[in-house]
């Protein structure tokens, strides 16, 4: 059965309630391709005000959750709080918590477990530094991050994690990959799940692209056969995200 496309949007430390308020508004009321799975993700203040106002169509994720239960871990938010506001989605792995809060692999790989335990689905993001890209170390890296996931998961929750392939030198800085850049990855990402995980993980997991993802450049993306959607940042903040989403239209 073909993957459903997939389009989250990330909107990272950035809105207020008016605005974020706006922006839900505005997809509400966009025409969206209904073949396209759509999933935005405000700061955590914001993940009840816009669930509450989102299309039900619309799926709404935290951009982090912890690995424990609950307890003593302050500032932290739990699985179990993410169920009891109705909030099903959750992003892990991001790599400005992977860099700028040196979250490690095991650390990710533990939350995005706790995660599909608790019945919230994953957007696990992976992917390379430029130092580590141009060291020719794109795939090495990719795949000792999925590696650490897979020593979490069963083999039957990978169906609850949607793969973010993110080069970290394409994101926020305009410079989106390459569709062949692209293609190269998360073709390699597939043939990782069907090696590692199982046949029907590479046929069914949705492996989306993010970096730099544009209005002009997403129909193109959309084509490869390997690219299932995108992890929009800046550009999901702004009208043309509702392009992104029906950039197959
Ligand atoms: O999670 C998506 C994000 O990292 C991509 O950001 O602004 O390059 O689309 P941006």
């Amino acid at each position: 059965m073909p993957r459903q496309f997939f389009v989250g949007g990330n909107f990272k430390m950035n809105g207020v309630r008016q605005s974020i308020t706006d922006i839900v508004k505005n997809l509400n009321s966009a025409k969206l391709d209904s073949t396209t799975e759509v999933v935005i993700s405000p700061p955590a203040l914001y993940l009840t005000l816009t669930r509450e106002l989102a299309d039900p169509k619309i799926g709404v994720a935290a951009q982090n959750v912890f690995d424990k239960p609950n307890g003593a871990f302050t500032g932290e938010i739990s699985v179990e709080q993410l169920k009891d506001t109705s909030i099903n989605w959750a992003v892990i792995g991001h790599s400005e918590r992977r860099v700028i809060l040196k979250e490690s692999d095991e650390f990710i790989a533990r939350k995005v477990k706790a995660a599909v335990d608790g019945g919230v689905s994953v957007i696990f993001c992976i992917g390379e530094t430029l130092e580590e890209r141009e060291a020719n170390k794109t795939i090495e890296v990719v795949t000792r991050q999925l590696n650490a996931a897979a020593k979490e998961l069963s083999k039957e929750q990978w169906a609850k994690v949607v793969i973010a392939y993110e080069p970290v030198w394409a994101i926020g800085t305009g410079k989106v990959a390459t569709t062949e850049q692209a293609q190269e990855v998360h073709a390699a990402i597939r043939k990782w799940l069907g090696e590692t995980i199982s046949a029907q993980a590479a046929d069914d997991v949705r492996v989306i692209y993010g970096g730099s993802v544009s209005e002009k450049n997403c129909r193109e993306l959309a084509t490869q056969p390997d690219v299932d959607g995108f992890l929009v940042g800046g550009a999901s903040l702004k009208p043309a995200f509702v392009d992104i989403i029906n950039a197959r239209i």
